[in-house]
């Protein structure tokens, strides 16, 4: 046992060394007792798949206009899954932050700004593991680096934080069927990390004055990451203006946080017209949180 710790801390350490700042966790002790956590509740989450399958199949909605920057009153689109998708009710991963989190970011269903790429409408669905029901109103908060592997806010790619960009953060709060649509591009790649989106969970979440989410408040029930198959990313890496990223390449299986996130964080992609990526591309993911969990957010940084 004590080995085997050992070992999970040698194996966090020397990734930490061989990354560099990447998606550094706060503190070994934390990650693993994150880890730990998971597997019991885990198995509480397998209880809640009766109730699931109860939800009706899987159907499409028309697509509605998608609205730039919004605030929580304003209506946000119809997403193309009207239901959650996903009755396996297994708990999403936990993994760690990473040192590109910052806090108070806008509330809105789109987060392209002026960022060119692939376009990604993402349907995200949220089950409370407490209740075994959509969870509605929680608050779905998305980063992700562009297609050249940069993050909004980190324009070096060190976790300095310069306040000009705020493109590809954000999010909005799910429907009463506990189902959110976000639009974003289909992310790059950067040294050492495999493409990726990072998800953090709120509920009894607050909003400032000027239509931002108010990080610190409320409970921050999933702090997570959300995977593509390798096939998507090669087709979505050969065109331009991913093609231009100069930084080397990490494959799925070659992705550390990966192999800790397991099967439960991949995207399910299908293309949104015809069979061209230039149409944008349609993905949806069921994402299982602990509705009673509240994470500590790492990152000072705010808008
Ligand atoms: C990604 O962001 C960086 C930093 O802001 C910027 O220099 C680069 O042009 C962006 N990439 C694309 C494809 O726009
Ligand atoms: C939005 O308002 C909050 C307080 O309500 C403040 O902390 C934050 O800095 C403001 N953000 C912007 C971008 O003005
Ligand atoms: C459903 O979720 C499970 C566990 O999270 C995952 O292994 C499986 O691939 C998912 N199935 C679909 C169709 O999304």
């Amino acid at each position: 046992m004590r080995l085997f710790l050992l070992a999970s801390i040698l194996a966090v350490a020397s990734y930490v060394c061989a990354h560099g700042a990447d998606e550094r966790p706060a503190t070994t002790e934390e990650l693993i007792a994150r880890n730990r956590g998971i597997e019991a509740r885990n198995l509480a989450a397998r209880k809640c798949a009766s109730a699931i399958a109860e939800f009706e199949a899987q159907r499409m909605a028309k697509r509605d206009r998608l609205m730039k920057r919004q605030t929580p009153t304003s209506t946000a689109p119809t997403p193309h899954y009207t239901s959650i998708q996903n009755s396996t009710c297994v708990l999403h991963p936990e993994t760690i932050e990473g040192p590109y989190y910052i806090r108070n970011e806008y509330i809105r269903t789109d987060l392209r700004e002026r960022q060119t790429g692939v376009s990604l409408v993402l349907d995200i669905g949220v089950i409370n593991s407490r209740t075994c029901q959509p969870f509605k109103n929680a608050f779905v908060e998305l980063w992700a680096s562009n297609a050249t592997g940069l993050y909004g806010g980190y324009p070096t790619g060190q976790p300095t934080h310069i306040k000009t960009d705020t493109f590809l953060r954000g999010g909005y709060f799910t429907n009463d069927a506990g189902i959110v649509e976000i639009t974003t591009i289909y992310p790059g790649y950067y040294q050492g990390r495999t493409a990726h989106i990072h998800a953090m969970v709120h509920n009894n979440w607050k909003s400032g004055a000027n239509g931002t989410l108010l990080s610190g408040q409320g409970n921050v029930n999933h702090i997570g990451q959300f995977f593509f198959d390798e096939t998507w990313n090669d087709r979505v890496y050969a065109t331009s203006p991913y093609n231009l990223n100069r930084q080397p390449r990490t494959l799925n299986t070659q992705d550390w946080i990966l192999w800790g996130a397991g099967t439960g964080a991949y995207i399910n992609l299908q293309y949104l017209s015809g069979s061209s990526l230039t149409g944008g591309l349609l993905g949806y993911i069921t994402v299982v949180v602990d509705g009673n969990a509240n994470y500590r957010i790492q990152n000072a940084n705010s808008l």
